[in-house]
C-alpha cells in the first residue's frame, strides 16, 4: 500500500494506492475559493492552508480506504515543480510519517504525476505513446517509451494552456478558476463568431501569450456586440487547436500509434471531443491529486529510511 500526499499548488491531497495501480481513496481538499478574491492562488496563503489540512485530509484518505498507518508500504510525495512553500508542508509531513514507522520514501516529480494518472486501474495505459501535458503551470508534448521516464518534446515559451484559460476567464469575468468556466460557457458560443490567432512557433513548441492580448483586444472592441459565450467559445477554439495540431505533429514526428492527454487541461470538454483516438485520465483524475503521485511512486527509485530526512523540495 502507497501512501501519497501532493501539495504543490492550492489542492491538499492524500491517496491510497495498491502496488498494482488500484485507488482505495483519493481525497483532495481544494483551496480555490480561498484564493478566487485575489484572481490567482496566493503563495503565502496556500501555504498556511495546507498546513491546516494536511493531516485531516490524510486521516479522510485512511478512512476512506479503510486502512491503518501500519499498513503503509511505503510513502510518495510531490517534490517539485511547484509554490516551494506549499510543496514543503507535504514534504515535510511525508518525511514524518515515513521515519514515524521507518519506511522508505519515494519523491516525485509533480509532471511525473500527471503522466502516472494515466498507469491507474480500471484502464492502464501502456507506453509507448505521445503525452499531451496541459495544466495551469506546464504545456508540454512528452515522448513516452517506458513508466518511469519521458522525453520532453516541446514545451511552451510563455504562459501554459491552463494558464491562458485562466487569464482568459478573468478577461470574460469568469472569476478564478477559470478553466471549468470558460468551457461551460464555451458550450452556449459560436466557436466562430471571432477570429483568434493560433502562434506558429518552430519545432514543436507552444506559444499563448499572443492569444491572451488578442482576447483583451477583442473583449475592448466587441465587449458590447458580442456575446461573452462567442468569445469564449472562440478563445477556447483557439488553445484546443494550438494543443491538437501541436500533438498531431509530434505523433507524425515520433511515428507513435497512441497519444494521451493529462493535466488540468485535458478535463476540457472541447479538448476530450476533439482527440477521440487519445487516451485521458478519468476526470477527477487530470487536475491536482495525490492518486497520480502514488502512482508514479510505483515506477521510481524509493529513498530508504532515513536518507530521506535531508531531501529538499524545488520550485
Ligand atoms: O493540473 P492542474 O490541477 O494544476 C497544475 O498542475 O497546474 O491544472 C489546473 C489548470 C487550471 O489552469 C485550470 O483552469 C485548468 O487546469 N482546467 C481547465 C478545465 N478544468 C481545469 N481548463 C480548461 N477546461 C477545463 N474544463
Ligand atoms: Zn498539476
Amino acid at each position: 500500500m502507497i501512501l501519497g500526499l501532493e501539495t504543490s499548488c492550492d489542492e491538499t491531497a492524500a491517496a491510497l494506492v495498491t502496488e498494482d495501480g488500484r485507488i482505495a481513496a483519493s481525497v483532495v481538499s481544494s483551496q480555490a475559493e480561498l484564493h478566487a478574491p485575489f484572481g490567482g492562488v496566493v503563495p503565502e496563503i496556500a501555504s498556511r492552508h495546507h498546513l491546516e489540512n494536511v493531516v485531516p485530509v490524510l486521516r479522510a484518505a485512511l478512512e476512506e480506504a479503510g486502512v491503518s498507518l501500519e499498513e503503509v508500504d511505503r510513502v510518495a510525495v510531490t517534490r517539485g515543480p511547484g509554490l516551494i512553500g506549499a510543496l514543503l508542508v507535504g514534504l515535510s509531513a511525508a518525511k514524518a510519517l515515513a521515519w514515524a514507522r521507518g519506511l522508505p520514501l519515494v519523491p516525485v516529480d509533480h509532471l511525473q504525476g500527471h503522466v502516472a494518472s494515466l498507469y491507474l486501474e480500471p484502464d492502464p495505459l501502456e507506453p509507448p505513446f505521445v503525452c499531451l501535458l496541459a495544466s495551469g503551470g506546464h504545456t508540454m508534448l512528452l515522448e513516452v517509451r517506458e513508466r518511469g521516464s519521458f522525453a520532453v518534446l516541446g514545451s511552451t515559451l510563455d504562459d501554459a494552456a491552463g494558464e491562458a484559460f485562466d487569464k482568459g476567464a478573468r478577461l470574460l469575468g469568469l472569476g478564478y478558476p477559470g478553466g471549468a468556466a470558460v468551457d461551460r460557457l464555451a458550450r452556449e458560443g459560436d466557436p466562430e463568431a471571432h477570429p483568434f490567432p493560433v502562434a506558429r512557433v518552430p519545432g514543436l513548441d507552444f506559444s499563448f501569450s499572443g492569444l491572451k492580448t488578442a482576447l483583451l483586444y477583442a473583449v475592448r472592441e466587441h465587449g458590447d456586440d458580442l456575446p461573452a459565450a462567442d468569445l469564449a467559445a472562440s478563445y477556447q477554439r483557439a488553445i484546443v487547436t494550438a494543443l491538437t495540431v501541436r500533438l498531431r505533429e509530434a505523433q507524425a514526428q515520433t511515428g507513435l500509434e497512441r497519444v494521451a492527454v493529462v493535466g488540468g487541461v485535458a478535463a476540457n470538454s472541447e479538448l476530450r471531443a476533439a482527440l477521440p483516438d487519445a487516451a485521458f485520465a478519468p476526470l477527477a483524475l487530470c487536475t491536482d491529486n495525490a492518486a497520480m503521485i502514488a502512482s508514479a511512486a510505483r515506477f521510481a527509485q524509493p529513498v530508504p529510511y532515513p536518507d530521506y530526512l535531508g531531501l529538499d523540495a524545488y520550485a
